[in-house]
Parts: C-alpha cells; sequence; structure tokens
C-alpha cells in the first residue's frame, strides 16, 4: 500500500469513530444513555431472579444472591445527573421514554424509587435462602418496578 492509501484508510476510521462520539456531544443525550444503561443493568440482574420466581429456571441459591446483591450495589451509586430535567419525551422524544411528569414539582417518583430501594433489600436479605422467601420478593420487586414504569414511563404503543 503506498502512503496516500494508508492516509485515505486511517482518516476513514478516524471518521467512523468520530462521528458516533459527536452525537454523545450533547450532555444530555449522555444522561439518557447513562439511566437506560441502568435500567439494562436492573433488567439484566433482575431478569433471572423474576425467572426463578415464576418457575422458569431452577432456584439457585448463590446465584439468587449475587443478582440480589449486585441490584443493590447498583442503588449505591448516586445517578442523580442522569436524570437532569430537559430529557424527557418532550425535549428528546427520539431517544427516550422518561416522562415529562417525572420533573413536575408535584412528582411522586422519589417515592416510587424509595420503594423500589426497599424493595431490593428485603430481597438481597433472603434471596439466598431459599426458594419461597426469595419468589415472594422478587415478585415484589417486580411490583416496583412495574410500577414506576406505569406511571413514568412512555408505554411502548399508545
Ligand atoms: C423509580 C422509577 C423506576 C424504577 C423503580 C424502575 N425503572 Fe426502569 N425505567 C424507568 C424510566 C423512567 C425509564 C425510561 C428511561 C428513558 O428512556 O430515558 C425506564 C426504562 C427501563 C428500561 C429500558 C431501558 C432502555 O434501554 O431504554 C428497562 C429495561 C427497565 N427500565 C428495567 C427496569 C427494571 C427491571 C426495574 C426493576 C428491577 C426498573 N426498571 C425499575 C423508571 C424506573
Amino acid at each position: 500500500m503506498n502512503k496516500s492509501v494508508v492516509f485515505a484508510a486511517l482518516s476513514l476510521v478516524g471518521l467512523a469513530i468520530a462521528l458516533p462520539a459527536s452525537a454523545d456531544n450533547d450532555p444530555k443525550k449522555v444522561a439518557i444513555k447513562a439511566r437506560q444503561g441502568e435500567m439494562s443493568l436492573r433488567v439484566f440482574n433482575a431478569g433471572p431472579l423474576f425467572a426463578m420466581a415464576k418457575g422458569d429456571m431452577p432456584y439457585d441459591a448463590q446465584l439468587a444472591e449475587k443478582l440480589a446483591g449486585n441490584l443493590k450495589a447498583l442503588l449505591s451509586l448516586d445517578n442523580s445527573r442522569a436524570w437532569m430535567p430537559g430529557t424527557s419525551t418532550d425535549e428528546y422524544a427520539n431517544d427516550t421514554k422518561a416522562l415529562p411528569k417525572i420533573w413536575e414539582a408535584d412528582s411522586k417518583i422519589g417515592e416510587a424509587g424509595k420503594k423500589y430501594k426497599e424493595a431490593v433489600a428485603s430481597l438481597a436479605e433472603v434471596a439466598g435462602k431459599g426458594p419461597d422467601a426469595m419468589k415472594e420478593k422478587a415478585n415484589d420487586l417486580g411490583k416496583a418496578c412495574k410500577g414506576c414504569h406505569d406511571d413514568y414511563r412512555k408505554k411502548e404503543k399508545n
């Protein structure tokens, strides 16, 4: 390869890297991605717990304890910056499902968050201690996720 071909190839690589990065220069989009990333980690860890509770997967004490512990560890992060105002479906219809009412003065999302935190804590206490105790708390956890989604996340289809 001569030099100019190598240079052209390198600049194409540079472009490929630079383009997505520049789309991420909007700090609000970065915040939206961060909270969606956190939600992905929630479902990644909660998914098998829900499956065990439903009987779709055999109960595994060690795994259940680990996953519930992960959910708890995720809550030890202060990700409040990921919920910055001006990042709802009103401003970013194509990027987010977070409804504007999250940021309204009378928003109860803090309560939904508190319920979630309590559900995770109760589950983490019993997750490794047998299928029955785990199942009940995993179902409560599912209700805590759903409760918040019903009120504050845009439905897939309206
Ligand atoms: C206090 C409110 C709240 C709780 C509790 C909550 N979520 Fe969410 N979740 C949201 C909101 C709001 C969105 C939309 C975020 C966005 O699109 O910017 C969301 C989005 C998601 C998404 C989609 C992420 C994406 O990539 O777009 C998944 C998956 C998810 N949540 C899973 C869960 C699971 C599993 C739980 C419980 C273990 C949970 N959530 C608990 C509010 C909550």
